[in-house]
């Protein structure tokens, strides 16, 4: 189901014994994410933009957070790194090994930022100066975040390129950004973002620019990331079928708030939010072979027109009348897994639920 059609291992998580890992606690969460809400000043008002999301990460985990455009993705990774929009005003606790992230000064969030948690974007080019050599770029962010001298930095530099496979990383110092094909910017920007070590890679949509087979070695790459340097890696896509072969566990978005949230082969092997069973019908390649893919109709809200009750009910087939005024709470499900939809249409007869507690 991958959108790669490749199957990633995912049997060992831990790091491989005896390689440099990142300085991240042995045990407990790298990231956890509780209640977390971003509200965002538009023309009409101060509007809910993140409401609600809670999560977390473990050392060398992948978790993917999918949903469509407009879910609030972007934000909640941006609200880890200190970087939402001028005036956006946030609630609930984003902790970084332990440390809440949400009350740190500008000068904090910079020692967090690129060195304990790195961002990785759909678009290389952000993260390369298109004038300046390879070289230059990656050992001065190194030099400025760790204080390496310009040896030590290069020798990191090289150490990085070679790690995500750069084929000859001495020729790619030398080189100009331009000088490569978009996937191989690719692996230079993770190798920038590998180069402090960080402990936390946040990877905005990484592969959407990229052709399938190279978003396939993308995904291969950071899953031995993961494998190999311990770092917990979290996943931005519009696209299920890219989690399906790497993360370890998914949040489902929409319209800001969680819909469903759990193993990724509980959730994708028997998706129970109607939102991700739509998401899942509109993969390419999901319906019975020759029928056409299902679209889920209608479009994602904007921000200023949010609708009451259950965000999704416009769409949802499986909409009551509650559904258009009372907010679904996200339970718990028996195994950990979370679901935001009272309906449950997909649900087990004989499957109780255990409350409203965080999953
Ligand atoms: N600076 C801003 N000012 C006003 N609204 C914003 C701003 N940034 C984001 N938004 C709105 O907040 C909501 C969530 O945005 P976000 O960028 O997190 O979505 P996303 O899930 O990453 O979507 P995409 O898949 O398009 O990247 C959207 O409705 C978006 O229009
Ligand atoms: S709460 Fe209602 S509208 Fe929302 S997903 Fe469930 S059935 Fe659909
Ligand atoms: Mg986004």
């Amino acid at each position: 189901m991958s959108a790669s059609g490749d199957v990633v291992d995912r049997a060992g998580t831990g790091p491989t014994a005896g390689t440099a890992g990142p300085a991240a606690p042995a045990q407990g969460p790298v990231l956890e994410v509780e209640g977390l809400t971003i509200s965002l000043r538009t023309a009409r008002g101060l509007r809910r933009a993140v409401d609600g999301i809670s999560f977390s990460i473990d050392r060398a985990e992948i978790l993917g957070i999918a949903g469509e455009s407009g879910s609030g993705k972007t934000l909640t990774a941006l609200s880890v790194l200190g970087l939402l929009p001028g005036g956006a005003r946030t609630g609930g606790s984003v902790r970084f090994q332990g440390r809440e992230l949400l009350t740190l000064n500008r000068r904090q969030l910079r020692e967090v930022r690129g060195k304990q948690v790195a961002l990785v974007s759909q678009d290389p080019s952000t993260a390369l100066h298109p004038l300046l050599r390879v070289e230059v770029q990656m050992t001065e962010h190194v030099r400025a975040h760790l204080g390496f001298t310009h040896d030590q930095a290069r020798a990191r530099a090289v150490e990085m390129l070679e790690a995500v496979r750069i084929p000859d990383p001495e020729a790619a110092l030398a080189a100009h950004p331009h000088q490569f094909s978009g996937g191989m910017r690719q692996r230079i920007a993770i190798a920038m973002a590998l180069a402090c070590e960080p402990a936390l890679i946040l990877a905005d949509e990484p592969t959407t620019a990229l052709d399938v087979t190279v978003q396939a070695g993308i995904l291969r790459l950071l899953d031995r990331l993961r494998r190999e340097r311990g770092v917990s890696v979290m996943i931005i896509t519009h696209d299920l079928g890219v989690l399906s072969s790497v993360a370890d566990r998914i949040c489902v978005l929409y319209g800001g708030r969680m819909a469903e949230y759990g193993r990724t082969g509980d959730v994708l092997g028997a998706p129970r939010h109607p939102y991700t069973q739509g998401l899942m019908r509109s993969l390419p390649g999901a319906s019975e072979e020759g029928a056409p893919m299902v679209p889920i109709q209608g479009s994602p809200p904007s921000l200023d027109d949010m609708p009451a009750g259950c965000a999704f009910h416009p769409r949802c087939e499986h909409a009551r009348e509650r559904c258009r005024t009372v907010v679904p709470s996200l339970r718990t499900l028996p195994g950990g897994r979370g679901l935001a939809c009272d309906v449950d249409p997909f649900g087990q007869a004989d499957e109780g639920v255990a409350g409203m507690e965080r999953p």
